[in-house]
């Protein structure tokens, strides 16, 4: 733990709160698409098929890169306050380049059309485009400074506790797996957030090579790359990059809830050889999405899916087990933070089960492209991820001795709750009747019984998006409320262990 002076800590605090406003702005904005897209497969709203897909991409990507950057900032900001000092220019320039990525992506999408979905698989965004040209090459310079902005973010981070922790030795704990390294104690956030960048490092790499051949490609039209080798690319950034989102989120929670519970979670061997395995498994576990794939060989598919059980489950098992640990007969008092980051592990646990039997090969075989897909992944995010971070900004946005006061706060997320798991539901009921994924109508199934079931369950998805909206209200003034506090009140990281 390091001590810094007020006026750093200070300012550390404001660009934690500059991206966290940014976030409760971003993130209504991003929900908001997401409920057009469902009031039109709903046939409550008439929506151009371009629209759709305009929103559906700019929902996933703007999804996925809000959630990875608020990750990524609330690990900066809890490092910066505890551990070691970062540089501030370095933290803005990050943040105002990722706003000028999002910016031009908007662009490219809500003016351009640019609808080519998330992962806009090769060669679709080139193929008879129903897009303007322009908006292709807006878009993917977009994400490549998107893409910038986070690997600089995560290569310097890296670089600081690297200076911080003496080298790889101690920043990954091998202190306790042998007698290598100097013994210092190694934070649970430190070590996860380590395994989770260096993890990221060849993800974005990937990334990034994948926008400049696209950039090629919309240069110079008659360019053509190997679509087996670019649909590879795009799964292993696109599954690293969600991964390392989640274990960034699971890492703050290591070090928030201890002081709610009042106990220690120390980093110890099991947690060090659980994440281990993660580190060194999840660079192969995309390859659980190469299934239907035919043109792979069916055992790179099964060596991606035993990567995929081997690099998740003991993560997963291990901090699940940690926040029992923690929680079993403590004296907790369930104020908004801990029940954030309660609800958010029951999330995590249950889209993370859901992915695991998603990719079995008998379930893959029913279940793929249909809306089961984005069940899962909306559990773990929408369910987990998000309700992690909302915990986070809580922890940020409060003055100290201020947490179970809350009433509005706890309505509001026990609305919130109700409406996510209720709009989940909807999409795994349409997964369990075969439902196609990305569909902008579904009067294209070919099937009536198909067609009008995935209409009824679209508008009941509507009503459950206006009561997370509406407990998202409720949560936002209760934020607000705290932010704008009187000053007096002490802060709850001016290094005081609540
Ligand atoms: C209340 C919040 C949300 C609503 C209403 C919503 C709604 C939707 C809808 C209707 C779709 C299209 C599903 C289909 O027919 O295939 C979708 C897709 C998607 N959503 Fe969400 N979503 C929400 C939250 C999130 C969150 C938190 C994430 C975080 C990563 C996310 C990421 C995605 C992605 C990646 C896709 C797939 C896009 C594509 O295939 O190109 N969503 N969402």
């Amino acid at each position: 733990m390091i001590t810094q002076e007020p006026v750093q800590l200070k300012k550390e605090r404001n660009l934690a709160i500059t991206w966290g406003i940014s976030f409760l702005i971003l993130f209504p904005l991003l929900i908001f698409l997401g409920l057009l897209m469902r009031l039109g497969q709903g046939e409550l709203i008439k929506l151009l098929l371009a629209n759709f897909y305009a929103f559906m991409t700019l929902h996933g990507l703007g999804m996925a890169g809000l959630l990875f950057s608020i990750s990524f900032a609330a690990v900066w900001y809890l490092i910066s306050t505890r551990y070691t000092k970062l540089n501030l220019k370095v933290g803005y320039f990050i943040f105002f380049t990722i706003i000028i990525g999002f910016a031009g992506l908007t662009f490219g999408t809500l003016i351009g059309k640019f609808g080519a979905g998330w992962y806009m698989l090769y060669p679709l965004p080139f193929k008879d485009p129903t897009w303007f040209v322009w908006s292709i090459k807006i878009s993917i310079i977009s994400l490549t400074v998107l893409g910038i902005a986070w690997l600089t973010g995560i290569l310097y981070l890296l670089y600081a506790l690297l200076k911080e922790y003496k080298g790889f030795k101690n920043l990954l704990g091998w202190q306790f797996a042998s007698e290598i390294g100097e013994h210092k104690d190694i934070p649970p956030i430190i070590f996860i957030t380590s395994i989770s960048l260096i993890a990221a490092i060849p993800g974005f790499i990937v990334g990034i090579a994948i926008m400049c051949m696209y950039l090629f490609q919309s240069f110079e039209p008659v360019l053509s790359f190997n679509a087996v080798l670019l649909n590879n690319m795009t799964f292993f950034f696109g599954h690293t990059l969600s991964t390392v989102t989640l274990y960034c989120s699971i890492a703050w929670v290591y070090a928030l809830l201890p002081e709610f519970t009042m106990r220690v979670w120390k980093t110890n061997k099991a947690l060090l050889y659980c994440w281990y395995a993660s580190l060194f498994l999840m660079l192969i576990s995309y390859a659980q999405h190469l299934f239907m794939n035919f043109i792979h060989p069916l055992s790179a598919y099964h060596a991606g899916l035993l990567a995929a059980y081997l690099s998740t489950v003991p993560p997963t098992v291990i901090t699940i087990l940690g926040v029992f640990e923690q929680l079993y007969h403590s004296k907790i008092k369930w104020g908004i933070i801990p029940l954030l980051f309660l609800l958010g592990t029951a999330g995590l646990a249950i889209g993370g089960f859901v992915a695991l039997l998603n990719i079995y090969q008998a379930f893959n075989k029913i279940l793929h492209n249909t809306l089961w897909v984005p069940a899962h992944f909306h559990s773990y995010t929408l369910m987990g991820i998000v309700l992690f971070v909302l915990g986070f900004l809580f922890y940020l946005f409060s003055p100290i001795n201020y947490q179970q006061k809350d009433k509005l706060a706890k309505t509001g997320f026990w609305i919130f709750i109700a409406g996510g798991y209720g709009f989940i539901l909807m999409f795994y009921l349409g997964g369990f009747n075969s439902i196609p994924r990305s569909f902008a109508r579904y009067t294209g199934t070919g099937f009536k019984n198909m067609h009008a079931t995935a209409v009824s369950l679209s508008q009941i998805s509507v009503g459950f998006i206006i009561v997370i909206i509406i407990g998202l209200l409720l949560m936002y003034i209760s934020l607000f409320f705290r932010l704008f506090k009187k000053k007096d009140q002490q802060h709850l990281t001016d290094n005081t262990v609540y």
